[in-house]
């Protein structure tokens, strides 16, 4: 439980950890900050990591690791098959989720792939709270279709509801009526929903939706790459969950949920990707597939030493110490912006704070991406690299218009463990300038547009000098500081 200051005006999240291995950053002058993100193409996948002070462009295998995961790393047994490593990562999960059956990944994604192959045919539905890329890509891969049925709370920008990742369980009955439940491949509850803002979804919520499933004989699946702030936010923001430890919130989940996967990537701080069922039906029926795609069943793509690592995270991802931390910090940063009246996603998720682009620069319509102008303002002004999550991020339509994103936002994710309270605070600070200075930010157009997945390589270009002049205006603001 938080830490309480003797002096209210002192209180800030207090880490539960120290720092014992450190990486040194540098912060370019505004500058050569312009001229990085310009030969970026503005596209801050593009940006090298070298010119970057805070990388808030993923929570994804940039947690740090504590120093059991370091020691547990010096003990991987590299064998190809009945590696002791592998047997140590399935102790770990019973001792987390109580159960036995386990199959490895390379990743989150290969996961998907799994089930993906396994349960979808042509024509068939999938239905979830909300897709994720990777997952979505996977099922329609395969001639499978993706319903989503997010409780429409869950698209306000703001609001003070807890758990606006909830599925609307009056629709997914009708759904499924509908649809009729030999067409249902599986449906899936997404902990933490990502591209909402890292929005959690209540106990209540996810054990309503087992309930349903098994009542109609259709397999329940849970993506748990997001659980450890799920879990943290079950305990602190669900009254049944105030008194459960967090063993019994993860072991709850897993005896109702037919199927957990998740990428070790975030739970578990680590790298790598499981899937898990505590009836073995379910992983016999997968089984097949991780020879084939990822590696023999015992480390299924992945380096021994990250299992060893994931397997100790695992543990870690019991302790409301650790898994505090995260959430809190992207609670600070919320409420720095949100109290200066900077638009950002309410209540804080996890994962990171999300700006809203569409009220910061309300002026610059969507194909000309405001979500990633402002990424590109962000980085000029802190050196901050955030992930553009708007128009950008999506994909043409077949006649070549533009599907405009409903939401067009701008991710700063905050990698569990990594950033200094002052380093949040920084970032806080540089984003409140760009509010300020927000008139001054224009909008963007390709110089190269690649058909897939534009976001991750196409290159845009500003549209006028309003980048020089964010510059200007900041050597005016800031003198020859960095
Ligand atoms: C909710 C969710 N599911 C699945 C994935 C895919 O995991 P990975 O990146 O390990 O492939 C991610 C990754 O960001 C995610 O956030």
């Amino acid at each position: 439980m938080p830490v309480k200051f003797y002096l209210p005006e002192n209180q800030v999240p207090l880490e539960m950890h120290k720092v014992r291995v450190v990486q040194k950053l540098t912060l370019l002058p505004v500058g050569e900050r312009l001229k990085a993100i310009q030969e970026a193409g503005n596209n801050t996948f593009l940006l090298q990591n070298r010119d970057i002070y805070m990388d808030m462009i993923t929570d994804s295998g940039v947690n740090a690791m504590s120093d059991l995961q370091v020691a547990s790393m010096q003990i991987a047994d590299d064998s190809y098959a009945g590696s002791e490593t592998f047997n140590r990562a399935k102790a770990a999960i019973k001792e987390v989720f109580g159960v036995d059956n386990v199959l490895p990944a390379h990743q989150g994604r290969a996961a998907e792939n799994i089930l993906a192959e396994t349960f979808v045919k042509p024509g068939m539905f999938t239905l979830m709270n909300f897709h994720f890329t990777t997952t979505k890509a996977h099922i329609t891969r395969l001639g499978g279709e993706v319903l989503e049925l997010l409780d429409k709370k869950g698209l306000i920008p703001q609001s003070d509801d807890p758990f606006k990742g909830n599925f609307d369980l009056k629709r997914l009955r009708a759904v499924i009526k509908e649809k009729t439940p030999d067409k249902i491949a599986f449906v899936r509850v997404e902990s933490g929903t990502n591209l909402i803002g890292g929005q959690p979804v209540s106990l209540e919520n996810m054990l309503a939706v087992c309930d349903i499933c098994h009542e109609f004989g259709i397999p329940s699946v849970l993506d748990a790459s997001l659980l450890q702030d799920n879990v943290y936010f079950m305990k602190v923001r669900e009254p049944r969950c105030k008194y459960m430890d967090t063993r019994s919130i993860y072991q709850l989940l897993a005896s109702r949920f037919d199927i957990i996967y998740f990428s070790a990537r975030k739970l578990g701080f680590s790298r790598g990707g499981f899937i898990i069922a505590s009836d073995r039906k379910w992983t016999d029926r997968m089984m097949e597939f991780v020879p084939l795609y990822e590696g023999f069943l015992t480390y299924g793509g992945m380096e021994v030493r990250s299992i060893e690592a994931a397997a100790q995270g695992l543990l870690e991802s019991l302790d409301m110490d650790y898994i505090s931390q995260g959430p809190e910090f992207i609670a600070y940063l919320v409420k720095e912006l949100d109290d200066y009246g900077v638009p950002v996603i309410k209540p804080a998720g996890g994962l990171g704070c999300h700006l809203n682009c569409s009220e910061i620069v309300p002026d610059i319509p969507h194909d000309q991406y405001p979500a990633a102008a402002v990424g590109a303002a962000v980085f000029i002004a802190g050196g901050i690299r955030g992930m553009e999550r708007g128009t950008m991020s999506e994909q043409r339509e077949p006649d070549g218009t533009e599907r405009f994103a409903e939401l067009e936002l701008l991710r700063l994710a905050v990698p569990r463990r990594v950033f200094t309270l002052s380093q949040i605070k920084y970032c806080a600070d540089r984003v409140k300038w760009v509010w300020d200075n927000r008139k001054l930010i224009g909008g963007l157009r390709w110089t190269q547009e690649p058909k897939v997945l534009r976001f991750f390589f196409g290159r845009m270009e500003e549209i006028g000098y309003w980048q020089e002049e964010l510059v200007a205006k900041f050597r005016k603001d800031f003198g020859d500081s960095l």
